[in-house]
C-alpha cells in the first residue's frame, strides 16, 4: 500500500440526496415515473430513511464516523411547490438541518439538482423546455439568499449527463423519450441554467465555491464493429464531452455558439465516479455493466475499475485546471468488508493523483446510509449504514468507521 498521505486540509465525507433519504417527496417527477412503474421492485421511494424528520440521526452518523463533510441536496420541488410559491417552512428546515452540521464543525456540499424536477416543470417539458432556465435561476436565487450562510460549496446540477441520456436518449429515466434532438436541447439548457446560477450565486455568496458535479463513466464498444464503436463514441459524447467542452470553450453542443459566462464557470469540479460501460446497438438499452468474464462486479452489476479513477481525475483536470472533490464514490454490496476494499483501492488512485500534482481536495464516500436506488428501489446497498425499514433506526457499518480513521491518520492501512 502506498506510503503517502492525504494533505491536513482534505476532506472525507459522506453523500446523500433529498429524494432518496428524505422521504415522501410527492410533486416530483420521480414520483410520476414511480406510479407508472418503473421501479424494478414496484416499490416506490415512499418515506426512504425518513431523514425530513429524522435529519439528526444522519448527522449523529457523520459524527460518529468521525468524518469533517457531507454532501447532500436540496429538494427544488420542497422550495417551490408550485410555480412561483415558496415553502418558507422547507427552507427554515433546511436552514436548522446545514446549521447542525455546522456547529459541529462539518463542513456543507449543497447540490441544487439532483436527478428530481417538480411536477409543474415537468408538465411544462422539464429540461427540455427553456423556460427550465429562468425557473431554476429563481429556485437558486431563493436557496442562495436563505442558505448560503451556512454552505461551504454549491454544486449546481448533479450528473447532467444521467439526466439529459436517461431521461431523453435511452429513455430509462424520466422522462423516458428517444430522441437525440430533445437530449441536445436538454443539454444546451443544463449548461445554460449552470452558468447563469454560478454567476448568480458568486454575487450572492462570494465566498462560497461553485462546482458541477459531472460523472465521468468511460464507454467501450463491446466489439469491433465500426456501428459499435461509433455508438460508445457517440454515447461519450453526449454524457461527458458536451459538457467538459462546453465547460471549457463556453460554445453549447450542436449549435456551437458561445454562450456567455459559461466558459470556465467552476470553481471545482465535482467528480463523481463509479464504473465502465459495454456499448453496442444489439443489447437492451444499448450498454451492458461488465463483462461475462469480469473479475469483480458489484451487486449493481458494476465492474470494479478504480484505476479508471485516476483517469476520470485526470481527464477534468486536462480540460479545465480547477481543483476536484471525489464527490461520490461507492459500492453497492451485502458484505461490509468488499466496500472496505473498494474504499481502500480508490482512496489508493486518489492518493497517486495527488503524486502527479492533481489538487484532489476531498472524497465523499456515496452513501451515507443504504437509500432509494431510483430505477433499483431499495436492493441496492450502498451505505456506510444501513436502516430499519420499520423504526428507521441507523445501523452503522464497520466501513463508516474505517473511512473516519483515515481521515484522522490521513493514510492508507
Ligand atoms: C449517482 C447518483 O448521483 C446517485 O443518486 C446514485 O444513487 C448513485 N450514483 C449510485 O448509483
Amino acid at each position: 500500500m502506498s506510503e503517502l498521505m492525504f494533505p491536513q486540509d482534505f476532506l472525507i465525507g459522506a453523500a446523500t440526496s433529498s429524494y432518496q433519504i428524505e422521504g415522501e417527496i410527492y410533486n416530483t417527477d420521480w414520483y410520476i415515473w414511480e406510479k407508472l412503474g418503473h421501479i424494478v421492485t414496484g416499490e416506490p421511494c415512499g418515506k426512504a430513511c425518513n431523514s425530513w424528520e429524522l435529519y439528526e440521526k444522519d448527522v449523529q452518523l457523520v459524527e460518529e464516523f468521525g468524518l469533517n463533510a457531507y454532501r447532500m441536496s436540496i429538494e427544488w420541488a420542497r422550495v417551490f411547490p408550485e410555480e412561483n410559491v415558496i415553502d418558507f417552512d422547507a427552507l427554515a428546515h433546511y436552514k436548522e438541518y446545514l446549521a447542525t452540521f455546522k456547529d459541529k464543525g462539518i463542513k456543507t456540499f449543497v447540490t441544487l439538482h439532483h436527478f428530481t424536477t417538480p411536477i409543474w416543470m415537468y408538465q411544462k417539458g422539464s429540461w427540455e423546455n427553456k423556460e427550465v432556465i429562468k425557473e431554476f435561476l429563481k429556485y437558486a436565487y431563493v436557496v442562495g439568499r436563505e442558505l448560503g450562510d451556512n454552505v461551504d460549496a454549491w454544486m449546481t446540477i448533479n450528473e447532467p449527463g444521467v439526466v439529459s441520456v436517461l431521461g431523453y436518449f435511452t429513455g430509462i429515466f424520466p422522462p423516458g423519450k428517444n430522441s437525440v434532438l430533445s437530449t441536445i436541447r436538454v443539454t444546451t439548457n443544463q449548461l445554460i441554467a449552470h452558468a447563469e446560477t454560478y454567476k448568480l450565486l458568486k454575487k450572492l455568496t462570494p465566498n462560497v465555491p461553485v462546482g458541477i458535479v459531472k460523472n465521468i463513466t468511460w464507454f467501450y464498444s463491446l466489439n469491433l464493429f465500426p456501428l459499435d464503436k461509433y455508438l460508445a463514441w457517440f454515447i461519450n459524447k453526449l454524457f461527458n464531452d458536451n459538457y467538459l467542452r462546453g465547460i471549457r470553450t463556453g460554445k453549447l453542443p450542436f449549435s456551437q455558439k458561445r454562450y456567455p459566462g459559461l466558459k470556465g464557470s467552476i470553481d471545482f469540479w465535482g467528480l463523481n465516479y463509479y464504473t465502465h460501460v459495454w456499448i453496442s446497438q444489439k443489447l437492451p438499452n444499448m450498454a451492458i455493466n461488465h463483462l461475462p468474464n469480469a473479475e469483480k462486479v458489484t451487486q449493481t452489476g458494476w465492474e470494479w475499475d478504480s484505476e479508471g479513477l485516476l483517469r476520470a481525475i485526470q481527464l477534468l483536470w486536462d480540460t479545465l485546471q480547477r481543483p476536484i472533490y471525489i464527490t461520490e464514490n461507492g459500492i453497492a454490496t451485502l458484505k461490509d468488508e468488499e466496500r472496505v476494499e473498494y474504499i481502500k483501492e480508490h482512496l489508493a488512485q486518489v492518493l497517486e493523483a495527488l503524486k502527479l500534482g492533481i489538487p484532489v481536495k476531498g472524497y465523499f464516500y456515496w452513501s451515507l446510509i443504504d437509500n432509494f436506488e431510483w430505477l433499483e428501489g431499495y436492493i441496492p446497498k450502498f451505505g456506510l449504514a444501513g436502516f430499519d425499514h420499520k423504526t428507521f433506526e441507523r445501523q452503522p457499518r464497520k466501513s463508516g468507521y474505517f473511512l473516519g480513521e483515515i481521515l484522522k491518520t490521513k493514510k492508507l492501512f
